[in-house]
């Protein structure tokens, strides 16, 4: 059982940056482009007379005005994928898990000569002891470089079709390759990888093992790398988990009212529902700027280099001061803004929240929405004001809680040594 405490263990240190971020102004809708995409666009399964529920206030500019809301609110669970247990993890016919490709994978996972300058692994960024992300609003970056997004946990997430924030990647094999050669994060040169492997004798024994091949092939790595993913970094132990399969004892009476709200009055279901309490689609939230992004330099670089790789006009990129998200990939102005609804389980490890870490609680998290977000028009019309009371606030945020288990540790594993030709 996750207690409140294990996602608050941050909060301290982000105390004063909470602090200011509430005097930050919302984040106005970029200058780039065509800024009338029509609200009927974002890309949901909702049916149309949602936005018209006498739950809500379609106004987003309003608060909350309770008074106006039915005493019971009704639960919209229904009308979407069912919240469910997880099902066995996927695999793809042409990786299959075996223990020798997951001890491999696990060894590579945390090996530093995958990167250029042989300092990162994807354990600098996805740190088992910080929830497999890097603990920071916006993650670190290459040797030289800052990221401008947060760094997302790696647990669960052989159940997505859709990797990153904006779901960039369509498989951990690729999503791995771009972690590995990507400017920001491993930096890595395939050819130089293999070489490097090969001079190191575990290493060509373990591919030998688990591949049958005579040395290490980076395309084999990749496979590698998913397959410890898959085989060791899930987690479908938490209280919800328990309370799907049966147990109504799992669930304290606090997260029950709170698993109503998320189902009903808070709306949270119309996104984050199936059994991966996603619809792994993309949705514009009109989220606060992150102050670190303001005052840092070298993720303001990272951020135009990433609109310059991803073919975006000169027009746009030169003066880029925000993440376009899923428009990096459609090139269509409707997608601005729009990032994949995350999956949330594992939340209680993994704070700060969102795609530019903007929250460091989930109590500010909750604040957001309960305001019906920020103030951009084109925001989702999906995003409502709630009018959620404190007391269902905190409901909502044990009910989030219980969709943690335990945390997952593993202790790095000992590399093998390069060792010189015989
Ligand atoms: C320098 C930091 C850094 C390194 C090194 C790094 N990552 Fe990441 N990782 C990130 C950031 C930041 C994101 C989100 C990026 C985005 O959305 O564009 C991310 C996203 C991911 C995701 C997607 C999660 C999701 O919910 O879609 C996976 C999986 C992942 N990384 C695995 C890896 C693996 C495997 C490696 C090593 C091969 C690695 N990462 C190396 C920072 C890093
Ligand atoms: C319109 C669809 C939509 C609705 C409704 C919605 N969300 Fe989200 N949620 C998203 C998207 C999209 C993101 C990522 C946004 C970003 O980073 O720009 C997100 C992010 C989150 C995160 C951060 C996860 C992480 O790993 O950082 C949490 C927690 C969350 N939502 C909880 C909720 C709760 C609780 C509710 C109901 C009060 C809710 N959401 C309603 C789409 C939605």
């Amino acid at each position: 059982m996750v207690q409140r405490d294990s996602a608050t263990w941050k909060r301290t240190t982000h105390a004063l940056w909470a602090t200011s971020l509430l005097l930050l102004p919302a984040i106005v809708c970029c200058g780039c482009g065509d800024d009338g995409a029509d609200r009927s666009n974002d890309d949901s399964s909702k049916p149309a007379d949602h936005a018209a529920s006498p739950l809500h206030d379609s106004d987003n500019s309003g608060t909350d005005s309770p008074a106006a809301e039915p005493e019971t609110a009704p639960d919209l669970a229904d009308e979407f994928p069912p919240l469910a247990a997880l099902p066995p993890v996927p695999v793809p016919g042409d990786n299959p898990i075996t223990p020798a490709k997951v001890e491999l994978g696990r060894m590579l996972f945390f090996d530093t000569r995958l990167s250029g300058d042989a300092g990162t692994s994807c354990a600098s960024c996805h740190d088992p002891r910080l929830g497999w992300g890097d603990g920071s609003g916006l993650s670190r970056g290459y040797a030289g470089t800052q990221h401008w997004r947060n760094s997302q946990t790696v647990v669960n997430t052989a159940y997505l079709s859709k990797l990153f924030w904006a779901g960039e990647a369509p498989s951990l094999e690729a999503q791995a390759n771009s972690a590995i050669t990507g400017n920001l994060a491993g930096n890595g040169d395939p050819v130089m990888i293999e070489e490097r492997l090969a001079q190191i004798p575990e290493y060509v024994a373990l591919f030998q093992q688990a591949f049958g091949v005579d040395r290490p092939r980076y395309p084999l790595v990749l496979k590698s790398i998913a397959s410890f993913e898959r085989a060791e970094l899930t987690s479908d132990d938490s209280d919800f988990d328990k309370f799907l399969r049966g147990d109504e004892q799992a669930l304290s009476e606090e997260s029950q009212r709170g698993l109503a709200i998320f189902r009903g009055k808070g709306r949270c279901i119309v996104c984050h529902n199936g059994p991966l309490l996603s619809d792994e689609k993309f949705h514009y939230l009109d989220l606060p700027r992150n102050e670190f992004f303001e005052q840092d330099p070298l993720r303001q670089i990272a951020l135009r280099y990433q609109h310059y790789i991803r073919g975006v006009p000169e027009e746009v990129y030169r003066n880029a001061d925000h993440d376009l998200g899923l428009y990096y990939t459609t090139k269509r102005d409707e997608d601005i803004g729009k990032f994949r609804t995350p999956p949330l389980r594992y939340l209680a490890y993994t704070s700060p929240y969102m795609h530019n870490g903007v929250f460091p609680t989930l109590a500010e998290l909750i604040e957001y929405y309960n305001q019906g977000g920020g103030d951009d028009p084109r925001q989702s019309p999906l995003i409502q004001p709630l009018g959620l009371t404190e007391e269902e606030k905190f409901d909502l945020e044990e009910f989030l809680l219980s969709l943690s288990g335990s945390e997952i540790r593993i202790t790095p594993p000992v590399l093998p040594l390069y060792k010189p030709m015989e």
